[in-house]
């Protein structure tokens, strides 16, 4: 059994059959063909499928995929071009390459989403406010110190050039 839906993503609307029992992220990564969000743990642990809904964080492999239903859903490809000119990666995506912020890289789109949410509202987060927003966002590599200071090397870069950040 299929549903119908609609779905906005990353500023593209997709008219696609998605079987009824489907999550978010079942959709996005097997349906549409997006698989930048990862499916990590599967049952809302670890942060990898981190996707936004309507600039809100939200764990995709626990929210079934009717629920992004005339909302707008952002995943870690619509970071690209976000804040820059197309095909430009986000002031995020540049930090991480260069503070060597990703190892295997499975946890890395999850959190460029909920560190560029972060962002979104605040580009002066004191470290604090960068583990809190980066709490439900597990990395098994990386020690988290080059995360942390990736998000904190992009906030800077966005707020002494706001106008292509
Ligand atoms: S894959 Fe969704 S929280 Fe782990
Ligand atoms: S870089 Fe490997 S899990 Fe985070």
């Amino acid at each position: 059994m299929k549903d119908l839906l609609t779905l906005r993503i990353n500023g593209d609307s997709h008219e696609v059959a998605v079987p009824t029992h489907f999550t978010l992220l079942e959709t996005l990564r097997y349906v549409i063909g997006l698989t930048g969000s990862k499916q990590g743990c599967d049952k809302g642990d670890c942060g990898a499928c981190t996707v936004w809904l309507d600039g809100e964080p939200t764990l995709s492999c626990i929210t079934p995929a009717y629920e992004a239903v005339d909302r707008e859903v952002r995943t870690v490809e619509g970071l690209v071009g976000l804040h820059t000119a197309p095909g430009v990666p986000h002031p995020l995506q540049d930090a991480f390459d260069l503070c060597g912020a990703a190892q295997c890289g499975f946890c890395t789109p999850g959190i460029l989403m909920s560190a560029a949410a972060l962002l979104e509202e605040n580009t002066a987060p004191t470290r604090e406010e960068v583990k809190e927003a980066l709490s439900g966002n597990l990395c098994r590599c990386t020690g988290y110190t080059k995360i942390l200071d990736a998000v904190e090397a992009a906030a800077e870069r966005m707020r002494r050039h706001p106008a292509d950040a």
